[in-house]
């Protein structure tokens, strides 16, 4: 079997076909996107690519000037030609669970001033119900006891604070991260969105419906590219 880091390298250096010059990119977070950061970086200093990018955490900002890509703010600019970002999960209708890095607010706020996203992900991450893994959700730390038995009775399933060693993960927001264990029984994600994001002290939540308009995936077999047919790259 392919070794998993290797897979996540190819989708992540087959994704950068999408980027051309003179585009606005944001770059996502994770260990399969930092391939396409790399990459970017490459392929400006070999071979004259043109691009500015807006980073999904500082994590990846580190790593994009690292590499060398000039990066501007949001406020700066109308808009991003594309992401490029990993998932931890997509299903069938290419909607996704994102988060398993802490970034998914940065994430969903660049995804939404994208005009494309392109998730890069190996072929662990394709399911057929979103939940198997534990969905991310950024909370307020004020009264965070509280807010996570909301989720819990609402999703009727165990929620747990994202630990990091003694303490709690911190988000680059300053917020914390809960996971909620549902199982993979989300089989309507907007409506589960939707309902989450009523909870007061729920910052955003880890789905990203609607949102995703290719999967560079790779596998055992080699990298494949799936077209959302219902998405702004199905043309
Ligand atoms: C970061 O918060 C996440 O949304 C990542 O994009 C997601 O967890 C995928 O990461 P990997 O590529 O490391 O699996």
């Amino acid at each position: 079997m392919a070794d998993v880091e290797e897979l996540k390298r190819k989708a992540g250096i087959e994704a950068c076909k999408f980027v051309k010059s003179g585009m606005k990119v944001g770059l996502g977070t994770g260990s399969t996107v930092k391939h396409t950061v790399v990459e970017l970086g490459r392929r400006m200093a070999d071979e004259g690519l043109e691009i500015v990018g807006v980073p999904t955490s500082l994590a990846t900002q580190k790593l994009a000037l690292e590499v060398g890509i000039p990066l501007v703010e949001l406020s700066e600019i109308d808009g991003l030609d594309i992401v490029i970002d990993g998932a931890d999960e997509y299903d069938p209708k290419f909607q996704l669970i994102k988060g398993g890095g802490a970034a998914l607010l940065r994430e969903k706020i660049v995804a939404q001033e994208s005009s494309a996203m392109v998730v890069v992900a190996d072929d662990r991450k394709r399911v057929e119900s979103l939940g198997a893994f534990p969905l991310p959700i950024e909370l307020t730390p004020f009264s965070h006891e509280a807010t996570v038995r909301s989720l819990s009775r609402l999703l009727d399933c165990r929620v747990n604070i994202r630990m990091a060693g003694d303490g709690p993960v911190i988000t680059d927001n300053g917020n914390m991260i809960a996971d909620a264990h549902t199982g993979p029984s989300i089989n309507d994600p907007e409506s589960t969105e939707t309902e989450i994001l009523l909870i007061a002290g729920v910052v955003q939540v880890g789905l990203f419906n609607n949102m995703c308009d290719a999967v560079v995936l790779a596998g055992m077999n080699g990298v494949e590219t799936v077209i959302n047919p219902n998405g702004r790259l199905n043309n």
